[in-house]
């Protein structure tokens, strides 16, 4: 045996356009578990004047023939990952008979069996697990499929329109399949099983009727109204926001369990993760209901950016993922609260985002440098992805923006392109100069704006002055164009109209420089700034804002995402001051009665009174930090949660009295529901009679909602009834693994000093299964992420658990064992006691023998 080679790192500055084209590909699948028999007939035109080879890959694939017009070629090679082929005419047709073993495939990547049916996941780079191939984006075919199969599977699909289907004279059956659209290699698709199917249909605004086909596993069907309703209001919003209309006669949504993401936009057939379809009100949450149908939304709306127009290769991924991600972003703010979506994404931003970027595995959106493509699919490339499209929507407004867009598809359509190529889109329909604005695309890390402000009482003169600086680990940048967008109140709280010596201003400053002032006038007294509006840049800010101006935001703020920004604001300040001086013991009085006035008053959106009376996420705090104060960030917010629990019990108990939940899925209702969980969470911390009560009556609910709310409210404040809700909803939901990964994590959160010994023992319930990664996420991932305390125990022992169960997977499931190491990621800010045993589990990581591509990548730059 030769010694393994270092996994080989691809560039972007590398890249060449192939040198072949293939123009049509036929397949045929002949379906058996341990040898499924793949047959691929390439139409080949070469596309350079050399006589180069032809390279195809192919990674645990038997390779039965190759022939070109029924003549074995003989004049080849496999060397590695790749066919070589030499001395291929100009065009030919190529046929290629591989094996592969679906049963086998642990990895989620090709194809693979689930649950009993076969279904297929290509991308980045899994077509090459199926046959061999030019496994990359910038080659498009149109594409035949033939799935041959046993009558046990009676569902055979693959992408586009079926055209044929039959009876073999084994007794088997056969369909076939035609895709008219030519798609690179990871948007095919192939799923074959017995499942139940919703059928339903859509007619697009130009009058075609489009048959709507959701199939999930048998006795699923009451769990699939939603994601079929949310299909459809996708397909309008998208024909009414951007004029895009859906392109075949059929949209096929097929559930599995085994799935290594959220859901997969292959042609005409998406796969989804059967947590992001199935849902009704006994067993999924109103999160979960908002996560399908922004699910649902991505894939649909990636038929038109990323599948009409396709990426020319994987360094350009946010070219689709940052574009579509601002899409279902945007669907879910027009049919949903603007403000709650904006809130959630900038939490994504703030906490994850922000870490990632400053951490090792630092890259840009548009990254330079990837040893496995797995491991691009961040939320970099993804949620800063969209941030960027989102700055580009600011600086030109939705007119021109969407005047970008349909320059964009009109250059465009049918082809694989670059991040580049938008941009020129963007900038060409508009006028706007985004040559500055690009180095958003190349430069990583979070850019830092330090911002003062001052005022001339003489000249009545307010003058912002800010400073971009280059983040620390990335000292090179150069500066960014940032729309930088501000309101400024009046002591009424009434917004003042921005102008200078006599002209209007916008209240989006362009800043480019390192340093720039814009100055207003006209203006009577100091303004109350409320700055980086509704997080319009995924920059740090920093300020001296008093607890006077933050309050004062907090009521009048025209943007809701920034009144729930100042009162994060708030709150950060308050533990920052109590964990440097610890005799500031207490929320101040005027914090106090500013949630007293919310929960009592019940004023506007109850949704976001909600997400007002939280404290930030462990996450949130930590940011705040160079090296994280674990032990005293807990402190803290325990300390400050009672604190509110305590002061505003009453309150809680009115307030959860007041609230009317009729049970439906109606924003009124959803909002409802959200604050009657802030107020059981608090009321769980505190003597009141009505909290056990409360907690009861949720809990024997039949919505799962309200029921969650009950259990989590009790384990997350150590109530000693958890421990029969938690027992009776196993004896009750054990039929049901969607729902028991809810009952997962609510172990994974169990605070006690048996919390590891728990999960241990729960790798032997009869719901668990390593193999799947819904269920690893759901106990082990919940711990490493919210179990802070345990996950970061002193011991060591939370690092070693997760180190133990990352050396298991890396043999299953690479793809899931990378995704689940990211708190390793950031080991450098903790403690040296915790760092030193955080590294001491990558170290045995890079130890290992048989290390996959996908750990080794991201622990050896931990590590460097
Ligand atoms: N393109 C998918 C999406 O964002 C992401 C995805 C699904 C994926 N499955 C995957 C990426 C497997 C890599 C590997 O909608
Ligand atoms: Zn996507």
């Amino acid at each position: 045996m030769t010694a393994p080679t270092k996994p080989q790192a691809q560039y972007l500055k590398d890249y060449k356009a192939p040198n072949f084209l293939i123009e049509h590909t036929e397949l045929t699948f002949d379906l058996q578990p341990l040898t499924t028999r793949v047959t691929a007939l390439l139409t080949l035109q070469r596309a350079d004047n050399n006589n180069t080879p032809l390279v195809l890959d192919g990674i645990d694939l038997r390779l039965v023939s190759l022939s070109v017009g029924g003549a074995a070629i003989t004049d080849y090679q496999i060397v590695g990952e790749q066919l070589i082929i030499n001395n291929l005419p100009e065009q030919c047709q190529l046929s290629i008979v591989t094996e592969i073993s679906p049963q086998t495939n642990t990895s989620l990547e090709g194809l693979y069996l689930s649950g009993g049916a076969y279904c297929t996941q290509c991308e980045a780079q899994g077509f090459r697990k199926i046959t061999y191939y030019m496994d990359r984006p910038d080659v498009l075919a149109t594409f035949d499929v033939t799935i041959i199969a046993d009558k046990k599977y009676p569902q055979l699909l693959s992408n586009g329109n079926q055209v044929d289907s039959g009876e073999t004279q084994d007794g088997r059956h056969f369909v076939k399949w035609q895709d008219p659209f030519k798609k690179p290699s990871y948007l095919f698709a192939l799923v074959a099983g017995d499942f139940d199917v919703l059928k339903d249909t859509y007619t697009t605004k130009s009058g075609r009727d489009v048959e709507l086909a959701l199939f999930v596993d048998k006795g699923n069907l009451s769990k699939t109204p939603h994601a079929i309703a949310s299909l459809k209001k996708a397909m309008q919003w998208d024909e009414e926001r951007f004029n895009l209309e859906y392109d075949l006669d059929i949209y096929m949504i097929v559930a599995v369990d085994f799935f290594n993401m959220g859901a997969m936009e292959n042609k005409g057939l998406n796969v989804f993760n059967s947590k992001c379809v199935l849902a009704n009100q006994e067993t999924a949450t109103d999160k979960d209901y908002h996560t399908i149908e922004s699910i649902v939304g991505h894939e649909y709306f990636h038929n038109w950016t990323g599948n009409r127009v396709t990426c020319r290769d994987w360094f350009q991924l946010s070219l689709k993922e940052g574009l579509t991600v601002f899409r279902d972003q945007e669907f879910s703010s027009d049919i949903g609260s603007r403000a709650l979506n904006r809130i959630d994404a900038v939490k994504v931003m703030r906490t994850h985002q922000f870490s990632e970027d400053a951490g090792p595995m630092a890259h840009p959106i548009r990254p330079e440098k990837v040893i496995e493509m797995n491991n691009f699919y961040t939320v970099t490339v993804y949620d800063k992805g969209a941030e960027v499209i989102r700055m580009m929507h600011t600086l030109l407004g939705e007119e021109s923006f969407q005047k970008g867009m349909d320059l964009y598809f009109e250059r465009h359509d049918g082809q694989a392109v670059t991040c580049d190529d938008f941009v020129s889109a963007m900038s060409d329909a508009s006028g706007v100069d985004l040559q500055q604005f690009k180095r958003w695309y190349s430069q990583s890390g979070t850019p830092r704006l330090n911002v003062e402000q001052s005022f001339d009482n003489d000249t009545n003169t307010y003058s912002l002055i800010i400073k971009q600086c280059a983040p620390s680990n990335q000292p090179e940048n150069k500066p960014l164009h940032i729309p930088f967008a501000i309101e400024l109140l009046d002591a009424n709280g009434q917004s003042i109209e921005l102008e200078y010596k006599g002209e209007k201003q916008d209240h989006v400053l362009n800043v480019t420089s390192k340093i720039q002032t814009f100055s207003f006038d006209n203006i009577a007294t100091k303004p109350v700034a409320v700055l980086l509006e509704d997080f319009s840049a995924p920059c740090i800010l920093t300020q001296q804002t008093t607890q006077t101006e933050l309050l004062h935001i907090m009521r009048f703020a025209r943007s809701d995402f920034s009144r729930w920004d100042a009162q994060q604001q708030l709150f950060i300040k308050a533990v920052k001051s109590q964990i440097s001086d610890a005799s500031n013991s207490a929320l101040s009085a005027d914090i106090i009665n500013a949630l007293r006035v919310l929960i009592s008053t019940k004023e506007g959106d109850l949704a976001l009174i909600a997400e007002l009376l939280k404290i930030p996420s462990f996450d949130t705090l930590a940011a705040e930090f160079d090296v994280i104060p674990v032990d005293e960030i807990i402190k803290v917010t325990h300390t400050f949660e009672q604190q509110i629990a305590d002061e505003l019990s009453d309150e809680f108990v009115n307030c959860y009295n007041s609230l009317q939940d009729d049970g439906s899925v109606s924003a009124s209702a959803v909002a409802n529901r959200a604050l009657k969980q802030l107020c059981l969470h608090y009321l769980a911390k505190t003597q009141k009679t009505e909290a056990i009560t409360f907690i009861n009556e949720a809990a024997n609910s039949n919505n799962m909602t309200n029921v969650l709310s009950a259990l989590s409210a009790a384990v997350k404040a150590l109530n000693p009834i958890q421990h029969t809700l938690l027992s009776h909803f196993d004896s009750q939901w054990r039929h049901d693994v969607l729902v028991m990964d809810k009952w997962f994590a609510l172990q994974a959160m169990q605070s006690g000093n048996d919390a590891i010994d728990n999960i241990k023992a729960l790798y032997e319930h009869p719901c668990f299964d390593f193999s799947n990664p819904n269920r690893v996420r759901a106990l082990v991932g919940s711990f490493s992420h919210f179990n802070t305390a345990q996950f970061h125990r002193a011991d060591g022992k939370g690092y070693e658990l997760l180190g133990d169960l990352l050396i298991k997977l890396n043999a299953i499931n690479p793809q899931n064992a990378s995704r689940m190491l990211t708190p390793f990621m950031s080991w450098k800010r903790y403690d040296d006691a915790r760092s030193q045993a955080m590294k001491q589990q990558l170290q045995r990581l890079a130890d290992l023998d048989g290390l996959s591509d996908d750990l080794y990548e991201k622990v050896e730059k931990a590590l460097a």
